[in-house]
């Protein structure tokens, strides 16, 4: 790059003098309108519980939602992800409980539509929450089964979309399930549902608190690097996304996101294809417990966020949307 100017005639300073003029020359903001808030629920009724590994974030029963959806329509959030807790009994090899109609998402999605129908609804299709052994696909000789997996997930993307889901996300880094979740959704003629691939999601250890809040974290006893992306690489990010926009996906997820704030600039500046973040419950669980032991501020928070825009990200998943949105609007 050229260098212009030079000091004294140039004072970069100039532009950073007062928060008006930092204002009106910045370049990335963000607004209530880019986040989505995810959501854990559970069984039963009545009860709104913390989760020790997430410190301010809740699991909900079904019932109990309208508490923190009235918040989201206040602060205009968009977009809930909703996660379930199941309980053991409820879980098996195959994750059988994930085409169940009456599972706690396809209750979860009815209840929102029915309550909150501007908002919109995003589910996970992977089997990790339903699984005996904590694994988003079917284990077969203690192996991950690509295709036996797929044509799970496919019915799972099918359920959540018949119950009212607006974006389909498949999170589970089988190869070519897009191609056959697109497929088939067409021939049930939900030609309307978006499917948010989690196209460049790394085997990451920041996923800790999340496999705690939604029940898996003590059923796993191996890792996911046989099919979550290994965290050295960068160039196979744009492979997967290049698949997953051929087979049919409208927006891509990069998870998770500050670390991998590179893959998100590569993948804006290679395709023509709208990129979310996904700020991942270790990310959230580091700067809280930093905020909570007084060592930041809150407002690391925003910093957090305005970095995904920077890099490229039109929206942002993460367990501070309310704060970011309180935030924005005072
Ligand atoms: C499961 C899934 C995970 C997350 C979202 N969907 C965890 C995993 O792959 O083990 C992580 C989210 C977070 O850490 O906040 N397919």
């Amino acid at each position: 790059m050229k260098i212009f100017g030079s000091y004294p005639k140039t004072r970069l300073r100039r532009l950073r003098k007062s928060i008006w003029m930092r204002d009106l020359v910045s370049e990335s903001n963000i607004s209530h309108k880019d986040l989505i808030l995810p959501i854990f629920i559970r069984e039963g009724k009545n009860k709104i519980e913390s989760i020790k590994s997430m410190p301010g974030v809740k699991r909900y029963t079904i019932d109990k939602l309208t508490t923190v959806l009235k918040e989201v329509k206040k602060y205009k959030i968009p977009m809930v992800a909703l996660f379930p807790f199941t309980p053991n009994k409820k879980k098996d090899e195959l994750g059988s409980e994930s085409l169940n109609p009456n599972n706690l998402v396809c209750r979860g999605i009815e209840f929102i539509k029915k309550k909150f129908p501007d908002i919109g609804v995003m589910c996970d299709v992977a089997l990790d929450p339903y699984t005996s052994h904590g694994h988003d696909g079917v284990l077969i000789k203690k192996k991950i089964d690509n295709d036996k997996t797929i044509q799970i997930l496919v019915k799972q993307a099918i359920l959540q979309a018949k119950k009212g889901c607006d974006v389909i996300a498949p999170s589970d880094m089988m190869d070519g399930r897009i191609g056959v979740i697109r497929k088939a959704l067409d021939k049930e003629n939900f030609k309307d549902i978006n499917i948010l691939s989690y196209a460049v999601k790394y085997a990451s250890y920041f996923y800790g608190p999340f496999r705690h809040a939604v029940g898996s974290k003590s059923k796993l006893k191996t890792d996911k690097k046989t099919y979550q992306m290994d965290y050295r690489n960068s160039s196979e990010s744009l492979r997967e996304v290049g698949f997953d926009i051929k087979e049919g996906a409208d927006m891509i997820l990069v998870k998770p996101g500050m670390m991998y704030l590179d893959m998100i600039n590569k993948i804006k500046k290679n395709f023509n294809i709208p990129v979310i973040a996904y700020q991942v419950s270790g990310e959230y669980s580091m700067i809280k417990n930093a905020i909570e032991k007084k060592i930041f501020t809150d407002d690391a928070i925003l910093e957090s966020i305005v970095s995904f825009k920077r890099a490229g990200a039109c929206a942002v998943v993460t367990y501070f949307a309310l704060d970011v949105a309180k935030k924005i609007k005072n």
